[in-house]
């Protein structure tokens, strides 16, 4: 499947992690695996979703404001619970739940209606599914923990096996008919192979609904991106990729978890992951009701307002210099003539670029359009010299992350040996 060009220009996109364990602010479908809570406490959540201020549009209108350009909602998470209609074991919100109504059909509209690409997660394991045996084995305290097979995943009876992947392929196939999604966002690849999971039969069965679906790296071989998570990659994976991220360091809604990153560290981990070529996907865990809490949607915002001030360093740009020509991330224009240095402190004296061929037009400072002085020093024959940028005045230093452009003469040509003798 090619990639669409779409995902890599995206840049930025919004991870919800919605669902009945925000009523005990407990963590995704872990705790129940974790032994954080029993299955029965995990389970009893049901009947406090109420969903009651679900407003996708306003999620929407947060997520066009703050620049993101896709966003993925857990659709459904280990815990089986389906967050739309499915007709393949009603485990859904919509029969289970107070909320009773499809969440996933309102938020893929209010995407839609706002020029958002929609991307939906599915968890291919289920650990709440009596034929699918889970990695966690009987200990003293939990014993397992949906109570049902207490078979090795991958040693189950056959015919619970193909039980269990008629109903993933089921729902899948709702997924996919129903909405077409930009984005399936897979996980719980991990206690089974590729062969188990039939993966190819289910990207066949995905393309063939919808064959501009993009699928993720959770489906093995038949991933169109790289998903590193959590950890800032330091060389970027090969291909299209995008590093999902939490604010705090919980996905879903976890009113203890006060380990908030700032909002410049969040622009640091936004300019680093799209410096080299990737798209971040930040997460977002609404409570109970939908309501996104206030912590988030300020360091949302905080980041937003940042993408806005320098928005022609982010879109339409690819990934910028290697390590080691400048101390920071830098972006590229799509025409490869302009680059974009960002600059996390202040600079004192100069910015340096070191081992830029090209010879620099003009040089400013994103945003406030101040034009900067700039001189070479030094390089011999086939080495550059360096490139020295006058550091902006104090006025002109962006809050979290100051960018300066620089136009060159013509396509980026870079020097990357080592030196001359
Ligand atoms: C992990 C976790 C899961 C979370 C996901 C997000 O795979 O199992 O809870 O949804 O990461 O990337």
């Amino acid at each position: 499947m090619p990639m669409q060009p779409w995902f890599p220009d995206a840049k930025l996109g919004v991870f919800i992690h919605y669902g009945i364990y925000a009523v005990a602010g407990a963590a995704e479908s872990w705790s129940f695996y974790t032994g954080e809570m029993t299955h029965e406490q995990y389970m009893k959540q049901l009947d406090g979703f109420t969903a009651s201020r679900y407003d996708p549009d306003a999620w929407a209108e947060l997520f066009a404001r703050v620049g993101a350009k896709y966003a993925v909602l857990t659709s459904r998470h280990h815990d089986g619970v389906a967050l739309w209609d499915t007709d393949h074991r009603n485990l859904d919100v919509l029969r289970n739940t107070p909320a009773s109504r499809d969440l996933v059909a309102g938020f893929v509209d209010a995407l839609r209606a706002r020029g958002l690409k929609v991307g939906l997660y599915y968890s291919h394991s289920d650990w709440n599914h009596p034929d699918y045996a889970s990695e966690r084995h009987p200990g003293p305290h939990i014993v397992p923990p949906n109570g049902y097979s207490h078979a090795e995943p991958g040693k189950e009876d056959p015919q619970a096996w193909a039980r269990y992947l008629a109903y993933r392929d089921g729902q899948v196939r709702e997924l996919v008919e129903r909405f077409h999604p930009d984005v399936l966002w897979f996980d719980g690849e991990w206690e089974r192979t590729e062969e188990q999971w039939r993966m190819r039969d289910l990207a066949d069965l995905i393309h063939k609904g919808s064959p501009d679906t993009i699928l993720n790296g959770r489906m093995l071989s038949y991933g169109d991106y790289a998903t590193p998570e959590q950890g800032a990659p330091l060389q970027a994976p090969e291909g299209p990729w995008e590093l999902c991220l939490t604010i705090n360091d919980s996905w879903s809604f976890r009113p203890q978890d006060r380990d908030f990153k700032s909002v410049r560290q969040l622009v640091r981990y936004f300019t680093e992951t799209i410096g080299m070529g990737g798209n971040l996907l930040l997460g977002a865990g609404p409570r109970e009701d939908g309501t996104i809490p206030e912590e988030q949607i300020e360091r949302l915002e905080g980041l937003g307002a940042w993408i806005a001030r320098h928005s022609d360093a982010v879109y339409g740009t690819v990934a910028g210099l290697p390590p080691g020509h400048h101390y920071g991330p830098s972006t590229l224009s799509a025409d490869r003539r302009t680059l974009y240095l960002v600059c996390f402190d202040a600079p004192r004296e100069s910015v340096s670029v070191r081992g830029l061929r090209n010879s620099v037009r003009r040089a400013t400072v994103l945003g406030t359009g101040t034009e900067l002085g700039h001189h070479v020093t030094g390089g011999l024959d086939a080495v550059p010299g360096v490139t020295w940028i006058d550091a902006p005045e104090a006025a002109d230093l962006d809050d979290e992350a100051t960018v300066l452009a620089i136009e060159l003469d013509g396509e980026l040509d870079l020097y990357r040996g080592a030196g001359r003798n």
